[in-house]
């Protein structure tokens, strides 16, 4: 099965690792502690991150997933169109975060909602009549969860600009949503498409399904609790959560077996992924015992290690998988030195941030960003004009 889509989606992967050089390099003079950063360019870094990379990436794959098989030229027009306005819409809003607070800032936010919405409505349309697997329920979930979480970040960026009739509990609820809610979903399709490539042509099963529809409805308690402010269900998501990753790893098992760590595949970073949803995991449950239960604030340093294990941990292994599907090879040197760079780094890092070590910061920052940069200058030629079919 072909993809009629692989040019737009080379797009969207190219414009996705470029704009991912800015996160990466504040990330790496704020972990050296070169620069001390200020809000806005923080909240950049964030999104930069969050929508530049990530989601761009993740409407790449919902492309790819949603398009497989069709004839050249279905859809090309609306295809073509997310193409160009996903990445135009993003830096204009990126650029935004950088800049101001007011109401600018929530009616771009608006216009890249729309493109995720355009994007979640084309591939609930493109699923009617297909083969689902579970890759393509995770992302349709994914997406649905990131409509949502869209919907709370444009409310939050309103009450920020002065609309103080928006309750400040979006503040928590859109986070919440977005890393939780949309993130979980789409980590574990990446994961089982890049341990298994051959998982995207097979009917979803019973198990599968489950695995998908109990974290998406843990997200959906945990947006309401912190939207209504019942912590008790923020609570009451976490045997959602771990159930489902518990049915990942078990359906994953043959696969993870059958992965090496020395051969220049994607199914590594799948597994890397993998273990780094489980830490995710673990540092979530952790957070939601010993504080919001209790109605405690969480250390910024947990908060952190939280976000970044699923941020780089999961989403930017399974990206870097995608991209390898789509662009030439490059030398073996640059696959394994991202791969290592990439999961070693980020492995101290989050030692670093729960054992609140400086120094352990300032090592793994350069280390993992390094790294990323390494993947962004290869990944960019080697992703212009290449045609290899990116079939399953
Ligand atoms: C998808 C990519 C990424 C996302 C979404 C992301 C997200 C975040 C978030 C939410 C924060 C907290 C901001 C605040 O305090 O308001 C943060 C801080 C930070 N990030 Fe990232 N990040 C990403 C990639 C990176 C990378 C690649 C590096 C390093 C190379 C990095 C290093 C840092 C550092 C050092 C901090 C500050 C930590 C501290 O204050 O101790 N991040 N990031
Ligand atoms: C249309 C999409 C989005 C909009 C409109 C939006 C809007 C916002 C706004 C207005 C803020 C608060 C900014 C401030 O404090 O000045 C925020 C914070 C945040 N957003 Fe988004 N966002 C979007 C997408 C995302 C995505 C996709 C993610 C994650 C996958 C994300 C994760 C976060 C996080 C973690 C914070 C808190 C950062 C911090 O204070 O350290 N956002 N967002």
């Amino acid at each position: 099965m072909t993809s009629p889509h692989a040019a737009q989606i080379r797009i969207l992967l190219s414009a996705a690792l470029a704009l991912f050089t800015f996160t990466v390099v504040i990330g790496i003079l704020n972990g050296t502690d070169l620069v001390e950063f200020g809000h806005k360019a923080l909240l950049t870094h964030v999104h930069v991150g969050t929508l530049g990379w990530i989601t761009m990436s993740v409407i790449a794959a919902s492309l790819w997933l949603f398009g497989l098989g069709d004839p050249a030229g279905k859809d090309a027009g609306l295809v073509r169109l997310l193409g160009y306005a996903t990445p135009l819409t993003i830096t204009a809003y990126v650029l935004a975060f950088l800049t101001t607070g007011s109401n600018v800032r929530p009616a771009l936010g608006t216009l890249v909602g729309l493109v995720i919405l355009v994007a979640f409505a084309w591939t609930v349309r493109s699923a009617r009549g297909r083969v689902l697997s579970v890759p393509h329920v995770g992302m349709l979930a994914a997406l649905l969860m990131s409509v949502l979480g869209a919907v709370l970040g444009i409310l939050l960026g309103l009450r920020l600009a002065g609309n103080d009739s928006i309750s400040e509990t979006t503040g928590e609820a859109h986070p919440a949503a977005m890393v939780v809610g949309f993130l979980v979903p789409v980590g574990m399709a990446l994961i089982e498409w890049a341990l298994d490539g051959t998982s995207v042509a097979r009917r979803a099963t019973v198990a599968g399904i489950v695995q998908i529809v109990l974290p998406v409805l843990g997200g959906i308690l945990v947006i309401i609790g912190l939207l209504a402010d019942i912590l008790p269900l923020v609570t009451l998501s976490l045997p959602f959560e771990v159930i489902g990753l518990i049915i990942l790893i078990v359906r994953m098992r043959p696969a993870v077996m059958a992965t090496s760590l020395m051969a220049r595949t994607t199914a590594r970073h799948g597994l890397m992924a993998l273990v780094y949803l489980v830490v995710n995991l673990s540092i979530l449950v952790f957070l939601i015992v010993k504080y919001f239960a209790k109605e405690l604030d969480p250390p910024a340093h947990l908060l952190l290690a939280l976000d970044h294990s699923i941020f780089i941990g999961v989403m930017t292994n399974g990206i870097l998988a995608l991209i390898m599907r789509f662009r030439r090879t490059v030398s073996a040197a640059v696959d394994h030195i991202v791969f290592v760079g990439l999961n070693a780094g980020l492995a101290v890092f989050v030692v670093g941030l729960l054992a609140e070590s400086a120094p352990l910061k300032q090592v793994a920052t350069p280390v993992m960003g390094g790294a990323i940069l390494l993947a962004v200058a290869t990944g960019i030629p080697a992703l212009r004009g290449a045609t290899q079919d990116p079939s399953t």
